[in-house]
């Protein structure tokens, strides 16, 4: 039978829809509830329980079981049908087509990697046990070399049959003017599994000092994304969940050093700072303590304070791991006492609070009034976006009090009082008077992110509201701040959600605009988010400037300071212009 056919016999329509509509009876065999794809007031949506249909006589909005799924949930077709399938305990035929590439991509990078495995020998592989690399780290690490020739791989493949269209898309090959060739020539040659361990993508370090870029990877696929796998990920994830915690640093040589040398919970970035999917991974293996090991230099640390200050920290216990100048993880091998170099950094790691404490107070003179006001300035921030019970920023305040010597009560008002200047100027009621302008236009950006909240699958949406929460900063008093505090307050139930927000203003719009964000494209719906997070984000920095030039007005006498913080918040909001321009021509 067409599994389409048996999950609709299998499947009670009527307590399906009745999951996310109050229906009431209308007749035999029919219901009637208030039509959820639009906003009204007396029902009109109604259910024919027998034939598994459904209608809206005010929006028009019908179909079966499917639609409903895809209506609801914002899903398409495809997913609607899995979801429903698994309810039902129906078996469905391998998608087939649609899985087939990335199948086939990971097909082409295994074969590359058995080439370039061959070809460790010699020279190159004198070169990594000259490094300290021992043969069990260079196994466990699969590590290979791509010999210095255009055709090696090419040929290679072609023997394998495999076409060379697929070897491009894999990004192993390259091609210049209808010649297809090696992308990785002379450079030793790191896979990069994904966190399934399939081998996604490869890195080649360069041999020669003079072959720029010293690392070339294979580009981004669709089954690689620098930004959302973690090097040594797979490898270290058994650790991670023995130990509770991952040495997270920046270099694969840092990742084979440190694993050698017994840290096997270790994993890199690949040299940006973490970001939120990657802290995910790490959540996955249930780390709880992350300790941050970057280069010991400048841009060493600044890294390591870029990856405290993303959103994902407050899942962690967060550290920082402080090598001397000169020591790299990655060079700890052949430097004599290296480990017990690392071991007692490892120790001495500076809490996250300690840290920013530190980083704020360099090269600053604490006994003067006016170096505590710039440690404090610079701390402020972490403060006054701190949720109620953020354990984070209240160590901080601690902090703060012992080593600024400050009134602890002092302290509170002056928080107090910056977080009430974050406070929109114009109250909710107002912005509804006004009907126009730059406050409804903010709120009409909040409405659209709440919508698109909503239009994503309900188990899903808690990770979805945290992914607002780590993308944006909604000020206390804001729409959106009180909505995401719904969601967790309803246990994330949409239903009761909607119903808390229904007939009030914001409410009546954010119907209207549930109603305008259909989904025809469910795949793009990050995409789409992401876009009206930065959005949403340019206009609170709107909001931020607007206070700025005002005070500036004010307080001639701070010209210098407020107008730096005004020309930072003009590049902050270049930036997400930029973000939401990407790839759509304007917007
Ligand atoms: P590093 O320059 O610190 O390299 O870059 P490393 O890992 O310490 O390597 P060795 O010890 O000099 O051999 C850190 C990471 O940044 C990425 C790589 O992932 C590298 O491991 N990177 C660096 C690039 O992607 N491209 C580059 O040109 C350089
Ligand atoms: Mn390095």
């Amino acid at each position: 039978m067409d599994p389409r056919e048996e999950i609709r016999n299998r499947i009670d329509f009527k307590s399906v829809v009745e999951r996310y509509v109050p229906l009431k009876p209308a007749g035999k065999g029919r219901w009637k509830g208030l039509c959820p794809f639009h906003n009204e007031k007396t029902p009109s949506f109604h259910v024919d329980e027998h034939k598994g249909m459904f209608y809206c006589f005010g929006c028009k909005a019908g179909g079966d079981v499917f639609k409903f799924i895809q209506l609801i949930e914002g899903v398409d077709f495809r997913e609607a049908l899995e979801k429903l399938a698994q309810e039902a305990g129906v078996e469905l035929p391998e998608r087939g087509r649609a899985r087939r590439p990335s199948k086939d991509l990971i097909e082409v990078n295994r074969l590359a990697l058995a080439y370039f495995r061959e070809h460790l020998e010699g020279p190159v592989l004198a070169y990594l046990q000259g490094r300290g690399l021992a043969d069990e780290t260079i196994e466990r690490f699969a590590l290979g070399y791509a010999p210095k020739r255009w055709d090696g791989l090419v040929n290679y493949l072609k023997r394998h049959d495999v076409p060379l269209q697929l070897a491009l898309a894999a990004g192993v090959l390259a091609e210049r003017e209808g010649r297809v060739y090696d992308r990785l020539r002379g450079r030793v040659v790191f896979p990069i599994r994904d966190p399934m361990g399939r081998v996604v993508a490869f890195t080649g370090r360069a041999l020669e000092e003079d072959d720029a870029p010293k690392y070339l990877n294979t580009p981004e696929s669709d089954v690689f994304q620098k930004n959302r796998l973690l090097f040594g990920y797979p490898e270290a994830r058994k650790s991670i969940r023995e130990r509770k915690r991952a040495v997270v640093v920046e270099g694969l040589f840092d990742v084979l050093a440190l694993v050698q040398m017994g840290w096997s919970e270790t994993v890199a970035v690949l040299g940006s700072a973490l970001s939120l999917e990657q802290a995910r991974l790490l959540e996955r293996a249930e780390a709880e303590k992350l300790y941050l090991a970057f280069d010991a230099d400048e841009a060493g640390r600044k890294a390591t304070l870029a990856g405290l200050d993303v959103g994902v920290a407050r899942r962690f216990l967060t550290y920082a791991v402080l090598l001397p100048e000169g020591r790299d993880p990655g060079d700890l091998l052949v430097q004599p006492e290296g480990k017990a170099a690392f071991a007692r950094a490892l120790d001495e790691a500076l809490p996250e609070v300690e840290y920013r404490f530190l980083a704020a107070a360099e090269d600053v003179d604490l006994r003067t009034p006016e170096g505590k006001r710039t440690v404090l300035e610079r701390l402020l921030p972490r403060l006054t976006d701190a949720e109620p019970f953020d354990p984070v920023a209240e160590a901080l305040k601690a902090v703060i009090v012992d080593r600024l010597g400050l009134d602890p009560r002092a302290l509170e008002d002056l928080i107090q009082s910056q977080r009430r200047r974050k406070r929109p100027v114009v109250e909710r009621a107002q912005i509804e008077a006004l009907g126009g302008g730059e406050g409804d236009r903010l709120l009409l950006l909040e409405l659209d992110v709440i919508a698109q909240l909503l239009a994503v699958e309900p188990s899903q949406l808690a990770d979805w509201v945290r992914y607002v929460e780590d993308h944006t900063w909604p000020p206390e008093g804001s729409f959106l701040a009180e909505f995401l505090r719904a969601c967790e307050e309803e246990g994330y139930r949409p239903r009761r959600i909607l119903d808390r927000f229904a007939g009030r203003g914001e409410g009546g719009r954010l119907f209207e605009r549930l109603m305008l964000a259909g989904s025809d494209h469910p795949a793009e719906h990050k995409e789409l988010l992401d876009k009206s997070l930065a959005r949403l984000r340019e206009a609170y920095l709107r909001k931020k400037r607007a206070r700025l030039a005002a005070e500036l007005k004010q307080n001639p006498e701070r010209a210098l300071e407020l107008l730096g913080e005004i020309q930072e918040i003009d590049h902050a909001i270049e930036a997400e212009r930029r973000l939401y321009r990407a790839g759509n021509g304007g917007g």
